[in-house]
Parts: structure tokens; sequence; C-alpha cells
């Protein structure tokens, strides 16, 4: 039995994972691990590499050289990739055009729990993604599953980029890029996005950030020591 404590939040892109995530961290006082920046990140670096994704040895080659680091300041979390920050070229189209292809190859996928897991080790963390509670903390003692309506995790993907000064994505670009990627994440090969047995789901098409933090504390709180 682990001693500390693992709280996995998977779910579908855009369903306001890292947002729950971060809150629960910052309530906690636990630490927050993006494991999606994980996957953008390797992405940035093979697309400003022109990594042949179809080639083991140049895929096996390129992740020798990519060193992830997390840099947490006030619960937003920073990536860089080789000391370079990336946290906001990696939310950028190119990298979201990519990522499905990239977080499915089988090497990228094995390096990436290998890190996350490390992560993981010791300390109390909350981590979001596609396969935390299924493959990367398949013991977490707690696990959510968010989901919500696709167009309205299209309508508040479109309004971040919008708040980022991205005036090319249309709406329209964002909810077909949710859907290729819901598509993709859902049938690929190695840890598709599927809810494990013992996840909560949480949709949160109606309701508050408030009112989901609250029913996450609310199944969290059981599980902290000396309670
Ligand atoms: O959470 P996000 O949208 O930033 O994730 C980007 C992509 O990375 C997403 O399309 C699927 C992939 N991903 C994954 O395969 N496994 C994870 N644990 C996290 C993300």
């Amino acid at each position: 039995m682990r001693k500390n404590l693992v709280v996995a939040i998977d779910g579908y892109s855009s369903c306001g994972k890292s947002t729950l995530a971060k809150a629960l961290a910052k309530k906690l006082g636990f630490i927050y691990i993006d494991s999606g920046a994980m996957y953008r990140a390797v992405t940035l670096y093979f697309l400003r590499n022109h990594t042949d994704m179809s080639n083991h040895d140049a895929i096996m080659d390129a992740l020798q050289h990519i060193e992830l680091n997390f840099h947490s300041r006030d619960y937003e979390s920073h990536i860089t990739l080789n000391g370079e920050e990336v946290s906001e070229e990696i939310r950028k189209m190119p990298v979201s055009e990519n990522v499905s292809e990239v977080s499915a190859i089988k090497e990228v996928r094995t390096e990436m729990v290998r890190q996350q897991q490390r992560m993981g080790k010791s300390k109390n963390i909350v981590m979001d993604g596609r396969d935390i509670g299924t493959t990367v903390f398949a013991d977490a003692q707690v696990k959510f599953f968010m989901t919500a309506d696709p167009k309205i995790r299209a309508e508040r993907r479109f309004k971040e980029l919008q708040s980022k000064g991205d005036t090319e994505t249309s709406l329209e670009d964002v909810f077909e890029n949710l859907a290729h990627r819901d598509y993709a994440d859902t049938t690929r090969k190695e840890s598709p996005l599927v809810r494990a047995e013992d996840a909560i789901i949480l949709d949160n098409t109606d309701i508050t950030q408030e009112e989901q933090l609250e029913f996450a504390l609310h199944k969290v709180t059981p599980h902290l020591p000396h309670q």
C-alpha cells in the first residue's frame, strides 16, 4: 500500500481537469502535475526537430535529448523543455494538432509514464491526464473521471485561446480539434482513455468550479491522514 496520497483526474480534452486539479492541490497542499503538458512538450520538440515519428530509433534518440521539468509558482504549473520555458507555446494550435499522434507512440508513453511514476513516488500529488487512474497510478486512492458537453468544452477552450491573444483560431477549429482528440484518445492502441472502474464520474457541464472543488474535496477528505 502506498503511503503518499495520489489523486488521479482523467477525462476528455478541455473539460476542466487542470482547473480542478490545481484548485484541489492548492487546497490540500499537494503537488500538481499536468501530465498532458509533458506530451505537449515532447510534441513541440518533435516538431522543432522534424523527428520522424514512424521511426523507432529516431524517437528513442529524440527522447534521450528531452529533459522536462516542472516549476510550480502559486500552483500554476510551468514546464521547461531542456531548460526553456514552453508553457505558453505548448498550448498553441501546432502542438494541439499533433499531440494526439505523438501521445499514441508506445515509446513516448513508456518514457512519460516512467517519469510520472517517479514524480508521484513519495509525495502527495494531484495528477491529471488520460491514463492516470488506469495505468500511471492504478493504485491511486482517489480517482475522478471528468466529462462535459462537447460544445461547452469547445467554448471554454476558445475563450482561453482568445484571452491569450489567439485571434486566428475559430470556434469551429477548436471544436474539430477536440472531436479529433477525443476520437484519437479513446481509440488508440496504447493506454486509450477509459474510465477506471473505481473512478468517480464528474460531469461539469452545469456546475461551477466551486461546486466541483467542494464535490472533489468531499471525496478526498476521508483519505487524508489523521481524519
Ligand atoms: O490534457 P491535454 O489536453 O493538455 O493533453 C494533451 C494531449 O496529450 C491529449 O490530446 C492526449 C494526451 N495525453 C495522454 O495521452 N495521456 C495523458 N496522461 C495526458 C495527455
